[in-house]
């Protein structure tokens, strides 16, 4: 039973008492969804009245027993024990005695929007409701997520509910890796793949069900699909012949003014007493706080913002984890979670905690909502997180550090409230809470528009401006992406009308930004696109260096070895062909502080891009060591992310007179090229240009002539 937010707390260091949050008196199991329309607004004429209110537990779950035809091989069954645990688990989730009334709003309309809390069981059980009633017949289901980390771990969840291998009934499918084969009836996909699929095949007819998930989010690509699925339910309402495509639009309560009664139990919430100067260091502190005082088990999710800070915090925790003042506090095992993370270490996270010891997981946003980690009782919260910021007039995505919505921060505080009563740490005054937005701004319309603008297109979707977006990008959003696709040489404009071009084609079949795609491409004129394959590949992975706390500066020596005069693409290069030398092998990475999974990561990427490659009739030339081509062919694609150096020593980019510096820890860094090129620009108080390289002026003169004559470029 919830009792209200309790007002009396323990006082922490630096904390201040909570404002008074009031919980509802009501533990209901219901999946909570008293609107017919998600957040989002999607047209409510083709939604269910979705009062999922009903209390319908005569539900049966017999046919959950139907044969399986890709049962576990035998040497690998699970015990019976443990299977009739997961089936209770499943029974005691809050969407199970509504599961009667949802397959008859399923049945009874083609699209249906659920609105339920986190964990509530959406995303796990919806499918397998629908299979195990047959309803997938004809054709599979497809669920989408914004994550691929959700994906991957949500698939073996559920393969594991229904005592099936991965890869088989129930499956995965994202960027660069897979686990399906043609009897997959569950694949949990993220976005972009669906968005991917639908190029080849706009009508999706592979599928009955489409489940949008996660659709509060709000991603582009969630965004995109709606317009697309739409369109293909409408079409094949109308051609006699074809299966009706379903659509569910499944989306967490979003709801600020207060938690869902259900699963919610009370949460005790801290703010900090006054505005913190480090919130990292304020986050590191209140870990050590709970720590001393918590039982064992009581596990800990810190959000902070990326993958470098979470490393790095990692690694403090787990040296101050072994401090002899802490012999008496259970064991601390510290768990990053981010998306770039490979996934077995991803899956890490969900691993229970043993007896006597507590788990921290650092995460970034990635656990808001999308997954949920059993065992949380404490949350931190930084109040921040890195988000994708596309400047249309400056026509360069950057990762910003932002301050999160109140929305946000109330998902993040309702991970402390799973399992049992929990604390959450705002790292942020009240004040600072108050002055933050209510609601998260939608990607579409902060980000770079290429990418879906060229798959758009790719799909036969001639008029962009006129696509059915549930909020439609401003006109400057979609003049910068056909600007940048023109440039490209994606698109050409026909009496008015975009048309794509054969590059442009090309492009769209590559799963990464138009402007990689486009270096690629370029691969054959400069006899390098081996090279460009191996270095766009290591630009897919993260982190390919290691840093660890202390051992800096071996660290350096190591990489010393690889560092490039022509920049990190270079080095980048170098470091890929030394690791093929070494025959991939781990040891050896370790030596050199190089991330071993991060490479083979690469790897694989490399070789799904090389089919890619092969399916375009892409000529895989390399140019050994005439680096400097590989130089221009990255200009090929990246030439409107150029900076020049000032007579005053600061670097402007070329395309808004933006002031930006050599990252620290680029190879570039001290020495002052007149021009570099760089990969992105991170915006962290002051501009940084990260993984650089040195440009000739004349080979922008070459590649393109008019947009660099109009930037005074000299020759
Ligand atoms: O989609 P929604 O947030 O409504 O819930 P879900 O992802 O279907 O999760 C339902 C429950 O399954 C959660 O409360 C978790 O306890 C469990 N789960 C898990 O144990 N491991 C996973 N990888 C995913 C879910
Ligand atoms: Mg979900």
């Amino acid at each position: 039973v919830c009792k209200e937010w309790t007002q009396e707390l323990k006082t922490m260091a630096g904390f201040q008492e909570p404002p008074i949050k009031k919980a509802k008196n009501d533990r209901s199991v219901d999946l909570n969804a008293n609107t017919s329309q998600a957040p989002t607004q999607p047209s409510p004429s083709q939604a269910a009245n979705g009062h999922l209110k009903a209390r319908d537990s005569s539900a049966s779950f017999q046919n959950l027993k139907h044969k399986n035809p890709h049962k576990r091989s035998p040497q690998k069954a699970k015990n019976p024990e443990h299977l009739r645990n997961l089936l209770s688990q499943r029974h005691a989730l809050p969407i199970f005695p509504a599961r009667a009334r949802l397959l008859e709003e399923f049945k009874k309309h083609q699209t249906v929007i659920v609105i339920g809390e986190t964990g509530s069981g959406k995303t796990t059980q919806i499918p397998q409701y629908i299979h195990e009633e047959r309803l997938d017949r004809k054709g599979g289901i497809c669920i989408t997520q914004p994550r691929r980390v959700a994906a991957i771990s949500i698939a073996k969840r559920v393969a594991e509910e229904m005592d099936t291998n991965l890869g088989g009934l129930v499956g995965y499918s994202v960027r660069f890796e897979e686990a399906v084969c043609p009897a997959t009836k569950v694949k949990y996909v993220t976005d972009g793949m669906l968005l991917r699929e639908a190029i080849s095949d706009p009508l999706l007819s592979k599928y009955s069900w489409i489940l949008l998930d996660e659709a509060h989010e709000r991603t582009i690509n969630t965004d995109v699909l709606f317009g697309i699925v739409k369109d293909a339910q409408k079409t094949r309402r109308s051609t006699p012949g074809q299966d009706p495509l379903r659509l569910l639009i499944m989306s967490a309560t979003m709801d600020v003014d207060h938690f869902q009664p259900g699963r919610q139990h009370p949460i005790e919430m801290f703010y900090a007493k006054k505005q913190q100067e480090d919130y990292v260091m304020a986050t590191m502190t209140t870990v050590f706080q709970i720590h001393r005082e918590a039982p064992p088990r009581h596990d800990i999710l810190l959000f902070l913002t990326g993958q470098e800070e979470i490393d790095s915090v990692t690694a403090n925790l787990r040296q101050i984890a072994k401090d002899g003042s802490l012999a008496e506090c259970p064991r601390l095992r510290v768990l990053p979670m981010y998306a770039a993370l490979p996934a077995h270490q991803q899956l890490d996270v969900f691993r229970p905690t043993a007896e006597g010891e507590r788990k921290v997981i650092v995460s970034t946003n990635i656990a808001e909502t999308s997954i949920t980690i059993p065992g949380i009782r404490f949350v931190i919260d930084c109040g921040r997180a890195k988000v994708r910021t596309y400047h249309p007039g400056s026509g360069f995505d950057a990762l910003k550090v932002r301050k999160i919505s109140q929305a946000q921060a109330w998902q993040r505080t309702g991970r402390a409230g799973r399992e049992a009563s929990g604390n959450c740490y705002r790292a942020y005054t009240r004040a600072e809470f108050d002055a933050m937005d209510v609601n998260p701004t939608p990607e579409i319309l902060r980000s770079n528009l290429s990418s879906v603008m060229l798959q758009l297109l790719a799909m036969g979707i001639k008029n962009v401006v006129t696509f059915d977006f549930i909020d439609k990008p401003s006109a400057e959003h979609l003049e910068a992406a056909m600007v940048q696709l023109t440039f490209l040489g994606a698109v050409v404009i026909k009496s008015d009308c975009l048309e794509l071009t054969e590059a442009g084609r090309k492009m769209a079949q590559f799963p990464l930004e138009p402007r990689y795609a486009k270096v690629i491409l370029s691969g054959p004129e400069h006899g390098c696109t081996d090279e460009v394959l191996s270095i766009i590949s290591m630009l897919s992975s993260e982190s390919i260096f290691v840093n660890p706390a202390g051992k800096k500066e071996q660290a350096a020596i190591a990489r010393r070895k690889f560092t490039s005069v022509e920049g990190d693409h270079i080095t980048l290069l170098k470091v890929f062909r030394a690791f093929k030398a070494a025959k991939k092998n781990k040891m050896w990475c370790h030596e050199n502080f190089l991330n071993f999974r991060n490479l083979m990561y690469a790897t694989e990427v490399r070789k799904q891009l090389v089919q890619v490659c092969e399916r375009c009739g892409v000529a895989l030339t390399s140019c050994q060591q005439k680096t400097d081509s590989v130089r221009r062919c990255l200009a090929t694609g990246l030439f409107t992310s150029v900076a020049e150096l000032q007579l005053d020593g600061k670097y402007l980019t070329l395309d808004t007179k933006q002031e930006a510096a050599l990252h620290p820890t680029s190879a570039l860094f001290g020495g002052k090229p007149a021009y570099v090129l760089f990969t992105e620009l991170v915006l962290t108080g002051k501009a940084y240009m990260h993984l650089n390289s040195i440009v000739d002026p004349q080979w922008l003169h070459d590649i393109a002539p008019e947009y660099f004559r109009k930037k005074h470029v000299k020759r």
